[in-house]
């Protein structure tokens, strides 16, 4: 464990402005005890690769204690190590190599539901209805002259109602009583109107970052909060169609009180090691599916969150004049609370960008959380083209950016596994309609041959690896310069070197609707950029035809190669003056 410095003065440019930060997810990176799942240990063993690939901090999904009903959100005991994982210490020595090599280190919380596990709910149902322990989750009468229906209309996310019978003591309450769960019938919603709850979250909160994490990532931040008296909500409205929809669940204002409570509780934190005492201090990102982006931009007024994902990006097609309007909007409702932008185009939760970039794009035709043998398969190569194209896009952008494990590789989604190894509860309790969210969730290929592929091990790791993982495999890919993850390594260098991320964006008109042109001025730009540097072109071609780049220009890097001064369809290229 590191000591923490003392809380300084706000830094005038801190860390996480333009951050790159890396998801790992931990079931699937790297297995060191050789039972078929990923673990704490071999996280450990593996942090060089990032630091290779040069990111500043790496991401990690929940390791906590956990029956694993939906892979770890499903927390049992938040200030827990779950085995599958390691221990507490192994915890600790992770983060502390992390450290070491110059990294930080974001965790997630889950404040939304616990497990049915949990003590919390076991003490619910052995108290009964109407105890103290019942009141820390969402449980009412149901409707019907016996309360045989549910309270009110919600759906789960994961498919069926949002409500299931109350299991446990009535105190001879005969009317039939619910619980909420906006996800898993095993994921009890917490009840955010009761301030046990808010303080014990605290204490979660305190937890890590006594242990020294730099960051917390917030699950399902926009649903914490609920509509007072749980109004049924209008069901023609889909949130993974139209996430400007009012849903009674999601997005509610009470949720603004509570992020303002966790920023003052963060605040009191300083860096976490002295060696970062200048530039800037513990970070909250919010996981909120919330559109239009003036609600998102909401989250991260300067009293609340320091970031929320911009998922209204990884949701927009290729597309140039989409692209573009989702960019201009999303920075400058930021921008107008004083916030970067926080860029992403893959996690555990959507399709790989290297497959979803391979159907037709059109709003709403790619899928985004799963495909299956059966299903309309992508177009791999077109998808890689354009993933990396999109990639190289986003890496210019103004503000942070997350990168999701396997991407640096070109993994495309594993869309063929066979339906009787899923693992994600969406399938079942979607009634077999919605494959899930198994096919991002395969574990990473770290050699081209061996079991598992150098993942660990174990012969048949927890969900089974495509062959054409062999192929993607760091040690197939090092050192060839056309290789996805050589772009990456050199995309993140120059970001560096050219403070990109804190430079201020300026759009140029293109002759051609399929291109979209910007610039990247120092001029303007955050302190830690030299004014004098020259400004940086980005231009992306989504379109089926070649263009001819500006003349007089330096390729500095570019998604696909670039011949004879033009730039092909499907890719983006960083260009400077010559
Ligand atoms: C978030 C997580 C997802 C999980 C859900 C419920 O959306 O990213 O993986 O299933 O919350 O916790």
């Amino acid at each position: 464990m590191s000591s923490p410095a003392p809380p300084t003065a706000a830094p005038a440019s801190p860390w996480w402005r333009d951050a790159v930060i890396y998801q790992v997810y931990p079931r699937s990176w790297a297995d060191a005890d050789g039972d078929g799942v990923g673990d704490l240990p071999g996280i450990t063993s593996r942090l060089e690769h990032l630091v290779d690939l040069g990111v500043d901090a790496v991401w990690l999904s929940p390791f906590y204690a956990s029956p694993q009903h939906d892979a770890g959100y499903d927390v049992s005991d938040f200030r827990a190590v779950d085995p599958l994982f390691g221990s507490l210490e192994d915890a600790d020595a992770m983060i502390a190599r992390a450290h070491d090599l110059g990294l930080r280190v974001v965790v997630d919380v889950v404040p939304n539901h616990t497990s049915s596990e949990h003590e919390w709910f076991r003490a619910a149902i052995a108290d009964g209805l109407g105890s103290a322990a019942a009141a820390r989750y969402v449980v009412r009468p149901g409707r019907g002259p016996d309360g045989e229906e549910p309270p009110n209309n919600w759906l789960s996310n994961f498919g069926g109602r949002a409500w299931s019978p109350w299991p446990g003591e009535t105190n001879g309450e005969l009317h039939r009583h619910w619980y909420l769960h906006l996800f898993d019938a095993t994921q009890p919603d917490l009840d955010w109107t009761n301030p046990e709850v808010h303080d014990e979250l605290d204490a979660v909160l305190r937890f890590g970052l006594d242990r020294g994490v730099d960051g917390v990532r917030i699950d399902v931040a926009h649903g914490m909060v609920k509509a007072e008296g749980l109004p049924d909500a209008d069901l023609s409205i889909d949130p993974n169609v139209d996430p400007t929809g009012d849903l009674p669940m999601w997005d509610q204002p009470g949720v603004h009180d509570v992020f303002r409570r966790w920023r003052r509780l963060v605040d009191e934190y300083g860096p976490s090691d002295s060696r970062w005492a200048d530039d800037g201090d513990r970070i909250l990102c919010a996981e909120a599916w919330v559109e239009p982006a003036e609600s998102l931009a909401r989250y991260v007024r300067p009293d609340e969150l320091h970031q929320s994902f911009n998922f209204a990006f990884l949701l927009s097609p290729w597309i140039a004049p989409e692209l573009r309007a989702v960019i201009a909007r999303t920075l400058r409702t930021a921008e107008d609370v004083g916030a970067p932008q926080t860029w992403v185009l893959s996690n555990h939760d959507v399709v790989r960008h290297a497959s979803r970039l391979g159907y037709p794009q059109l709003r709403g035709r790619a899928p985004v959380t799963g495909v299956g043998p059966g299903d309309p398969q992508p177009d791999a190569v077109l998808g890689l083209r354009r993933a990396r194209a999109a990639t190289t896009l986003m890496l210019a952008l103004p503000g942070s950016a997350y990168l999701y494990q396997g991407e640096e590789l070109g993994l495309p989604e594993a869309t063929l596994i066979p339906d009787d190894v899923r693992q994600d509860p969406t399938w079942e309790r979607s009634g077999h309609t919605r494959r899930g969210r198994d096919g991002c969730r395969v574990p990473v290929p770290w050699t081209d041959s061996g079991p598992s592929l150098g993942f660990g091990p174990a012969g048949a790791p927890w969900l089974p690896q495509p062959p054409e993982y062999a192929d993607l495999a760091p040690t197939r890919q090092r050192g060839r310069p056309d290789s996805t993850l050589e772009l990456y390594r050199t995309l993140l260098r120059l970001r560096r070197e050219l403070g990109l991320g804190r430079r201020r964006l300026e759009w140029i008109d293109h002759d051609s609707p399929d291109v979209l042109a910007l610039r990247l001025s120092a001029d303007g730009a955050d302190s830690a950029v030299d004014a004098a540097s020259e400004e940086v072109v980005v231009l992306a071609n989504t379109g089926p035809d070649e263009v001819p780049l500006p003349p007089d220009v330096r390729v500095l890097v570019s998604s696909a190669t670039i011949e004879a001064g033009t730039l092909p369809p499907d890719t983006a290229a960083w260009v400077r003056r010559s």
